[in-house]
């Protein structure tokens, strides 16, 4: 299906449409989260935790030295942050694979830098920094799993619209 775009207003309603993708979300989705620095990926991670592991939410911020968290609930959501990571070091060699094709949910932010490493079917949510509090974030999805994804989403916002 074509892509998804959305304006978000604030951090709050970013979060809620986090909070709306984890709703959809089952074990083995793959959402790549790319764009922007200060794009709200992690704001938007908050409420996929929100949601999927409520009772580890309030531990979701930037992993920057961890490079992984890891949030357990009935579906494990594993947060990883790339930013850190350049050309230079092999992530392969980190042997992150496990994870992205494991049992849980990966939620990864600057998946840009995972270059081939990126599974082939992912949902990817690019943010865009266009006003203090206005992002437009686009959405599109490479695969069989997060083509359903996608398509439920466009179908929730639609009947929010119309309510
Ligand atoms: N509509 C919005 N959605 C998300 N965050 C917003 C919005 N408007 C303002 N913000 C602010 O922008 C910042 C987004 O930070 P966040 O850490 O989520 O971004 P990020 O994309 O994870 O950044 P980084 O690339 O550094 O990891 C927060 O300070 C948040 O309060
Ligand atoms: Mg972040």
């Amino acid at each position: 299906m074509p892509g998804l775009q959305i304006t978000s207003g604030s951090p709050r309603e970013t979060e809620r449409l986090g909070n709306l993708i984890g709703s959809l979300l089952r074990s083995g989705l793959f959402l790549a989260l790319r764009g922007d620095l200060g794009g709200g990926k992690t704001c938007l991670t908050r409420g996929v935790v929100a949601s999927l592991a409520p009772q580890s939410v309030h531990l979701v911020a930037s992993p920057t030295y961890a490079i992984m968290n890891c949030y357990p609930g009935d579906t494990p959501v594993y947060h990883f942050d790339f930013y850190r990571l350049t050309g230079d070091d092999d992530i392969a060699e980190l042997g992150f694979e496990e994870y992205f094709y494991g049992d849980g949910v990966c939620v990864v932010e600057w998946s840009e830098r995972l270059g081939e490493l990126l599974p082939p079917d992912v949902l990817t949510l690019q943010f865009e920094y266009k006003e203090e509090k206005r992002r437009l974030i686009t959405l599109t999805s490479s695969g069989q799993k997060s083509d359903v994804v996608l398509e439920l989403l466009a179908e929730k916002l639609h009947q929010q619209k119309n309510l």
